[in-house]
């Protein structure tokens, strides 16, 4: 049996099965059945994207990261000149709170924070209470296929906007990624530049193995700072597997392998990206070693 980032289930588990259908939510200030909870239709979220959101792994009833996902929050947040609603040790006991009522094995945990309630106008009049929303679902298991041929993706032209680095909810270029990925039977779709570098995923970072080096863009208004990108140099840099921060294509030479990093998977090898075969095809020695690394490192903070 494998748990979510797909390592076996060695370690004590806690038990709690959740009924999907029984599911409860956050929404400003009540816990409720998710069927029930609803949003005002002029809620600036809705009527502009004007919101930020978080997405946490909890891996045995643990939060994975927690701090600095509710740093990047702030630092979306602060971006968009919109308060947290609560301090970082609210939000914490929150979402503790919201997972005690979902309590999965292995959870995520979504968060979007909208700047509020107003008549619909672009401008900002008057504060605003922002709207605090979150749900909890159960964080699936990549399939044993997956794991064995590794993903696959296509590159497509980057039409998002300027700042990626913040975690906005304004996810349309993403939706619409992520179903051309779906359309070519592919797992990812990549942003590339305007000089062919690859940026990141719809919602993964992407990295590759050139000349044995890990090479990943580097955090910058192009890419989001995933938590997972950092566990991944973190680890790298810890092994003596050198790190570089740089642009870089597909077409360099000496590229051996690709890998992908998110919260919801971990890390993940690429093996095939617009019909080219990257090194030979599966799951490379490199990636293959730093998932191993991660997966441990998750399994002893899930047994922490
Ligand atoms: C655009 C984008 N890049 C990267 C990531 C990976 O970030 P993290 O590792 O924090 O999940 C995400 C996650 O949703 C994303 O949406």
């Amino acid at each position: 049996m494998v748990h979510a980032f797909g390592g076996a289930i060695t370690a004590k588990r806690i038990q709690h099965r959740v009924n999907n259908k029984r599911l409860t939510a956050y929404v400003n200030g009540s816990f409720l059945p998710l069927d029930e909870a609803k949003i005002h239709i002029e809620d600036r979220g809705f009527q502009f994207a004007d919101g930020v959101y978080e997405v946490i792994a909890c891996l045995g009833g643990k939060f994975l990261d927690i701090k600095p996902h509710l740093k990047r929050l702030e630092h979306s947040c602060q971006a968009i000149q919109m308060k947290l609603p609560y301090p970082a040790d609210r939000l914490e006991s929150l979402i503790q709170q919201l997972y005690q009522k979902n309590p999965f094995e292995d959870a995520m945990i979504y968060m979007q924070i909208t700047r509020g309630v107003a008549p619909r106008s672009h401008t900002i009049n008057a504060p605003m209470k922002p709207s605090l929303v979150m749900t909890v679902r159960e964080l699936p298991a990549p399939s044993e296929e997956k794991l064995a041929d590794g993903a696959s993706a296509i590159t497509i032209r980057d039409f998002r906007w300027g700042r990626c680095d913040i975690k906005s909810i304004a996810l349309l270029a993403s939706v619409m990624g992520k179903q051309e990925a779906a359309r070519h039977g592919v797992d990812e779709s990549f942003w590339l530049d305007d000089d062919h570098h690859l940026l990141e995923g719809c919602a993964t970072n992407v990295f590759a193995i050139i000349d044995g080096t890990l090479v990943t863009h580097p955090l910058d208004h192009q890419i989001l700072g995933g938590i997972m990108r950092d566990m991944v140099l973190r680890t790298a840099r810890s092994e003596n597997i050198p790190v570089q921060e740089r642009p870089w294509r597909l077409d360099e030479e000496h590229l051996s392998e690709c890998m992908m990093s998110s919260t919801t998977n971990a890390l993940l090898p690429v093996c095939h990206i617009d019909q080219k075969t990257i090194g030979h095809g599966k799951p490379g020695p490199v990636a293959k070693h730093l998932r191993t690394l991660m997966l441990k490192k998750l399994e002893a903070f899930r047994n922490s």
